[in-house]
């Protein structure tokens, strides 16, 4: 089958190739032929090697982590979904790989599409859908009357997590470039903070709960707005020693990641406000209630380009620019 892939960590460019069609190999799992996929700066990352700590790939490793396709067949133990229909997901983390025409995957990671979501609107949605739902839920449980400060609101997970936290009843603070400000104030932002012209920490007031996609120096001055019994999440920064223990990592790294946030915690016990990191997980049930979102008009997943897939790097250096204008995605038959 054709895939797109690398063959070592650090590699630049994607290799376009052939590579085996993926079977089956145990009960619960089931094989899907894409339709397509989108690109996510997490596509990037790993390419890259930097979250080797975190996730580790046997290579030729195939890059790609959502996808919308048909189902092609199904263990014996698969209940929710049958051959022939439509399903989107977030792959396994396990082995990832959707930039080709054949996957397999669990059946809990991935949901049949039952609303009226587009192939492109299904492709784009689940990686950050589910990041955007379990920063809120899992992560924060945050409640009606509270309020929020999303940094980069215009980018996939910002724009959803916007939508989330005021269907929640959360006031919503957010940071964009201006172009963004119309439509973020039309996804129902309550204050939209140029980023570009003002520094965040003097215009924000003091907010329940703080969403970090940026990391570092954005990362350590959100503990400025946050108010004391808050709580700051990022999916950028370094993760804590209890990320590092519930993950399953080694003593090593648990004390490597101890030492990496030790900025991070200063900065949360001056503001007597939480830290969590948070690394987010496939979830098919999620996923639906998602769909249903989209299919209820309460939710809308922006749609940047479609590229072919034999433009698929040209697709991941435009999502490398940090300003891609809403979910990129490919056409993995065409
Ligand atoms: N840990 C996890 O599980 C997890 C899950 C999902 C995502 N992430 C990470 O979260 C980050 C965001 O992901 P994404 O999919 O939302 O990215 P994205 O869609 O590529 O984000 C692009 C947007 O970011 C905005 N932006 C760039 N720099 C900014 C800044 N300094 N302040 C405010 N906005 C800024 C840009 O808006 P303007 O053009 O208006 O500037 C652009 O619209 C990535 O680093 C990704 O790897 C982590």
């Amino acid at each position: 089958m054709k895939a797109a892939y690398i063959e070592r960590y650090g590699q630049e460019q994607l290799t376009l190739g052939q590579l085996p069609k993926p079977k089956i190999t145990s009960a619960k799992q089931v094989l899907v032929k894409v339709l397509k996929a989108s690109v996510n700066p997490v596509d990037l990352k790993i390419q890259s090697g930097k979250l080797r700590p975190l996730l580790h790939f046997p290579m030729p490793l195939i890059l790609g982590n959502d996808y919308v396709g048909i189902v092609e067949d199904i263990g014996e133990d698969v209940k929710s979904v049958e051959i022939g229909q439509l399903v989107f997901g977030r792959i396994s983390k396990k082995q990832i790989g959707t930039f080709c025409e054949y996957l397999v995957d669990e059946e809990n990671n991935l949901a049949a599409v039952l609303s009226a979501l587009t192939l492109q609107e299904a492709a784009g949605l689940p990686l950050v859908g589910l990041t955007a739902y379990q920063a809120l839920f899992e992560k924060m449980k945050a409640k009606s009357g509270q309020s929020i400060l999303i940094h980069a609101g215009a980018g996939g997970v910002g724009s959803l997590l916007i939508q989330l936290a005021k269907m929640q009843g959360l006031t919503v603070i957010t940071t964009a470039s201006q172009r963004n400000h119309a439509w973020l104030y039309s996804l129902g932002a309550d204050q939209v903070i140029d980023y570009h012209k003002n520094d965040f920490t003097e215009v924000c007031p003091p907010v329940d709960y703080v969403f970090d996609t940026i990391g570092q120096e954005t990362l350590l001055r959100s503990f400025k707005v946050v108010k004391p019994g808050g709580k700051v999440v990022s999916v950028s920064g370094l993760p804590d020693e209890k990320f590092a223990k519930d993950y399953g990592l080694n003593i090593i790294w648990q004390k490597l990641f101890k030492l990496g946030s030790y900025k991070i915690r200063k900065a949360s016990q001056k503001a007597k406000a939480d830290y969590e990191f948070l690394f987010m997980h496939p979830d098919g049930k999620q996923l639906e209630k998602l769909d249903e979102l989209v299919a209820d008009k309460e939710l809308e997943v922006r749609l940047d380009k479609e590229f072919a897939f034999n433009d698929l790097q040209a697709a991941c250096d435009y999502v490398a620019t940090g300003h891609a204008n809403g979910k990129v995605i490919i056409d993995v038959v065409g």
